[in-house]
């Protein structure tokens, strides 16, 4: 079994990065540009929008390169700082190229007291990968993240800012992954959600059921 020793030294962004995509490549299409207008007007100044505006970009060209950032930024005429400082604050904002799979590991608090680490570095040892790296064959990046609001539901990770997939156990670990590599998502069991509630007749903590919210995962856009 692989020892894996955490590098405690994190590194920051490079700060001009050689662009990812050239100048015919950078830019919204009309359609995107009307959608911008769409949600600029729907807040009390443009800048509100970034959050939508950064979200499209991460879609149209799959991470968030600084020249991305610059587009989403500059298309709402914002400073570049600002829009780069709300990029680099969310996880699910991906500031590099990912694995097909992106699987974040939550370790906040009721994640960590119920389990977290042992779930995040039984994935680390299971790929071979420490969190913030992707696999040599590009199938799956592991990311160690804060809260992702089901700590009722603690240990839990979510695939690629999609599906969440709660109560982990190592051998839950082991049938998605073993789905996963098929591009397939497997049944889980999982204690439900407060807004499952009302249609599950209540009782939270005993009514646990197989839950499918997804035919297929969702996949980064990246390296295919
Ligand atoms: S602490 Fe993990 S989901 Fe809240």
């Amino acid at each position: 079994m692989t020892d894996f020793i955490k590098d405690p030294v994190i590194l920051m962004p490079e700060r001009h990065p050689e662009p990812v995509f050239s100048t015919e490549e950078l830019v919204f299409t009309a359609e995107e540009t009307r959608q911008i207008a769409t949600w600029v007007s729907q807040y009390p100044t443009a800048d509100g929008a970034i959050m939508k505006v950064l979200w499209m970009a991460q879609e149209k060209f799959g991470f968030l390169p600084p020249e991305v950032i610059r587009l989403s930024a500059g298309a709402l005429g914002m400073p570049y700082a600002r829009a780069f400082g709300v990029a680099t604050f969310y996880t699910q904002y991906f500031k590099s190229k990912k694995g097909r799979y992106v699987l974040d590991v939550c370790t906040c608090f009721s994640c960590q007291i119920c389990g977290g680490y042992d779930m995040l570095h039984y994935l680390e040892e299971k790929l071979g990968a420490h969190a913030g790296e992707t696999t040599d064959d590009g199938l799956f990046t592991i990311q160690e993240v804060e809260c992702l609001g089901a700590c009722g539901s603690a240990p839990m990770l979510q695939i690629t800012n999609g599906p969440y997939v709660m109560n982990l156990t190592e051998e839950k670990i082991d049938a998605l992954i073993d789905a996963l590599k098929r591009d397939q998502l497997p049944f889980f069991s999982s204690v439900t959600l407060p807004q499952d509630e009302d249609d599950l007749g209540g009782n939270r903590r005993t009514d646990v059921r197989d839950t499918l919210t997804y035919s297929a995962p969702p996949v980064a856009k990246t390296l295919g």
